[in-house]
């Protein structure tokens, strides 16, 4: 689908170093941006979900997060995170430089307190950024 092709492809060039290295948390079994990104040369990407759907998941829970998961990433995303997780979402920055960004349901507003994400249109998708 048009949306996800374009998410990935915003994701994949906001930055020029390669190798980039991503996580997706919250992955569910939804995992289309997950393989076009991991398709993509220079891309070291992992999945991480609370309730891992299979093998290639890594468990982690991000209100509680294991800290050598998070070191050295370029981005961190998220894709219809509940709203009691997106806090935590945030939190991951702690540990590395990383942009966050956060796809929602519809285009409702975050649950993220202070901290206030920037609303970016790409194509046909639309997502938040800080
Ligand atoms: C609404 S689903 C979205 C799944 C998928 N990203 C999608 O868009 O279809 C939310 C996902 O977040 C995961 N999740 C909930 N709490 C979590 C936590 N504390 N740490 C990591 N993942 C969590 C759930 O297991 C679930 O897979």
């Amino acid at each position: 689908m048009k949306i996800w092709k374009d998410f990935g492809e915003y994701i994949l060039n906001l930055c020029e170093k390669r190798p980039i290295n991503i996580a997706e948390v919250g992955v569910g079994k939804f995992t289309m941006v997950y393989d076009f990104l991991n398709e993509q040369e220079g891309v070291n990407i992992v999945k991480i979900d609370i309730t891992p759907a299979d093998e290639t998941v890594i468990r982690d829970d991000i209100t509680n997060p294991n800290p050598e998961l998070y070191r050295d990433l370029d981005i961190i995303y998220s894709i219809r995170p509940p709203s009691e997780i997106q806090p935590h979402i945030l939190k991951l920055k702690e540990f590395n430089d990383a942009k966050i960004i956060i796809k929602p349901l519809f285009n409702e507003d975050l649950n993220t307190g202070s901290k206030k994400m920037k609303l970016k249109n790409y194509r046909k998708s639309s997502f938040y950024i800080l």
